[in-house]
């Protein structure tokens, strides 16, 4: 049997520059359920932020990108507290077709926020449709989705210096909206290439592809040519030293891929034999390598 390895990425966001710019710490706890295959993520915020006051936004969650709902949190869903006790949360959506759900605190919270909140992966099957890809999936017993799909976040006009902690350590700088909201997460039996045993060289930068299961071609094959196009387009549009990290999800049905913070997910289904050949595999690592650095058409 091989053995499970069980990862998961602890995000750490943290305005250290100055003390009082706002300062979100997020912590995610892995739960299992029968044959330790992962059940929830329970996500758990820490705010500090010495602008918060009753009724002003404390978190933002889209409601669905298209026809790919997220996790939404209706309800009670997420509980608060602060230095005071139980802090009562209220939203609002936005009547938008691409909605957008925000919470406000009922009064002024003291001290540090805490948001506690439980990530059920979404239930999908052969009728789901592919797109957008930002949902927390379940796949092969782990779970990978966009924090976009399931993690509250500060409204994103707060300029805020981010630093993530965790097995793939890693420094990013940016706003805490964007890279948070569009920074992947997986756990459960990851394989990556190259594997968990190999670090990179002193003078390289980190480059990995994750996945679950079995790829249905050469996973090294594939996973050093995603490296060599990511190389070459980066470099081509001047970038150098960007971390890249490329994530496979197995998916009832569809083919295809979605950008990310430094990073982008693909995925692929049975049946799809013709769009898995390798020069068609390759023809979509440029693509949403391409897409990193330009917007292009037609999406996919
Ligand atoms: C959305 O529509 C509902 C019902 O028409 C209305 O009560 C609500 O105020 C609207 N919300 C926003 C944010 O426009
Ligand atoms: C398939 O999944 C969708 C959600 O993507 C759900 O609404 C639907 O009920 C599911 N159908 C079956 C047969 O489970
Ligand atoms: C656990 O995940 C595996 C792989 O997807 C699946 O075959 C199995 O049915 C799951 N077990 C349970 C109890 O859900």
């Amino acid at each position: 049997m091989t053995p499970l390895v069980l990862w998961f990425l602890l995000s750490v966001i943290a305005c250290a520059l100055a003390a009082d710019l706002p300062r979100i710490q997020v912590a995610l706890a892995v739960q299992f359920g029968p044959e330790q295959n992962v059940s929830a993520l329970d996500v758990t915020l820490q705010i500090d932020d010495t602008q918060s006051r009753a009724g002003r936004p404390l978190l933002q969650l889209d409601l669905n990108h298209g026809l790919t709902p997220t996790l939404r949190y209706d309800g009670d869903a997420l509980s608060a507290s602060d230095s005071r006790g139980t802090l009562a949360l209220s939203y609002t959506d936005t009547n938008a077709s691409d909605a957008q759900r925000t919470w406000v605190p009922l009064r002024d919270p003291e001290g540090q926020v805490s948001v506690g909140l439980r990530a059920v992966p979404r239930a999908t099957n052969a009728s789901t449709p592919s797109g957008p890809r930002i949902d927390l999936r379940a796949d092969q017993g782990g779970a990978i989705g966009m924090a976009t799909g399931f993690i509250p976040h500060p409204p994103a006009d707060e300029d805020c210096p981010v630093g993530r902690r965790g097995p793939l350590a890693a420094t990013l700088l940016g706003a805490s909206g964007t890279v948070l909201s569009k920074s992947y997460f997986a756990v459960g039996p990851l394989k990556r290439w190259p594997s968990w045993d190999v670090a990179p060289g002193a003078d390289e930068r980190p480059f990995y592809v994750y996945w679950i299961g079995d790829l249905p071609y050469d996973s090294d094959r594939m996973s050093g040519i995603a490296k060599d196009i990511h190389l070459a387009i980066s470099s081509f549009f001047g970038d150098a030293t960007s971390p890249f990290r490329v994530f496979w999800r197995r998916v009832p049905v569809g083919y295809g891929g979605a950008g990310g913070h430094n990073s982008f997910i693909l995925e692929w289904a049975d049946g799809t034999a013709e769009e898995q050949s390798e020069e068609a595999v390759t023809f979509l690592l440029s693509h949403e390598t391409i897409h990193e650095y330009a917007l292009m058409a037609p999406t996919r």
